[in-house]
């Protein structure tokens, strides 16, 4: 059912996918062009070297899709291997995810490294997607986006319930001003549009259903 405010609705393919693969799933996406898109963003967020040859097809086939990045150095250009920072990521993407629980976890992201991310994408003029792990997590000052994406819901997980997601929206939202607060976790096209037909809740990001492009699709098309 269509959902009469705007819903951003971000794919995070996490580590998956080669180059053709992401080619693949564009080409498949092309279908998107045929959809009332009119309340709808949808973003992408593939591996930084999949950036670069998805701008161009996405150019060149004017697919309805914007990108992200799913990680920013949170130091400026220069001596830092293996980094990529923000000047460079704002050549190829509009967004980039922050915070991600597995992140934290597995390379050990701090809050002040955070912090410093947030600044710098703010500096680049890219819109951060903060990820919380629940309502009383520290958001950095510039975070416009916020994901409600508590961990134990990540798939393969069962998903957290809409009415939870949305007591947690609300406090986000009555902390700050936030452009939009999203819900992450599980969200699957069976379950889309419980979460969004919460009146607190702008969007979805989607891990593990947003790698096939049937199912995601799908998930647009619902939401
Ligand atoms: P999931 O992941 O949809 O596979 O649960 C969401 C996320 O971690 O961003």
């Amino acid at each position: 059912m269509d959902n009469p405010k705007k819903v951003l609705i971000v794919a995070n393919w996490k580590s998956n996918k080669t180059q053709a693969e992401a080619i693949d799933w564009l080409s498949a996406m092309s279908k998107l062009k045929d959809l009332d898109l009119s309340n709808k963003e949808i973003v992408v967020c593939p591996s930084f070297i999949h950036l670069s040859p998805m701008k161009s097809y996405i150019e060149d086939q004017a697919l309805p899709i914007k990108l992200g990045a799913q990680n920013i150095s949170s130091f400026d250009e220069g001596a830092y291997t293996g980094e990529v920072n923000g000047k460079q990521i704002r050549e190829l993407a509009d967004y980039v995810l922050i915070g991600h629980s597995e992140r934290r976890r597995y390379v050990a992201e701090t809050e002040e490294m955070l912090m410093e991310k947030v600044k710098m994408a703010k500096q680049w003029n890219l819109k951060v997607i903060f990820c919380a792990d629940n309502q009383n997590s520290l958001i950095p000052d510039g975070a416009s986006i916020v994901t409600y994406e508590p961990p134990n819901a990540i798939s393969p997980a069962p998903a957290d319930t809409p009415e939870n997601a949305e007591k947690a929206a609300k406090i986000f939202k009555a902390k700050a001003p936030f452009e939009a607060i999203l819900y992450g976790g599980s969200v699957v096209s069976a379950n889309v549009s419980l979460f969004l037909k919460m009146s607190n809740i702008d969007g979805v990001l989607v891990g593990k259903a947003s790698l096939d492009p049937k199912e995601f699709y799908e998930i647009i098309q619902n939401a």
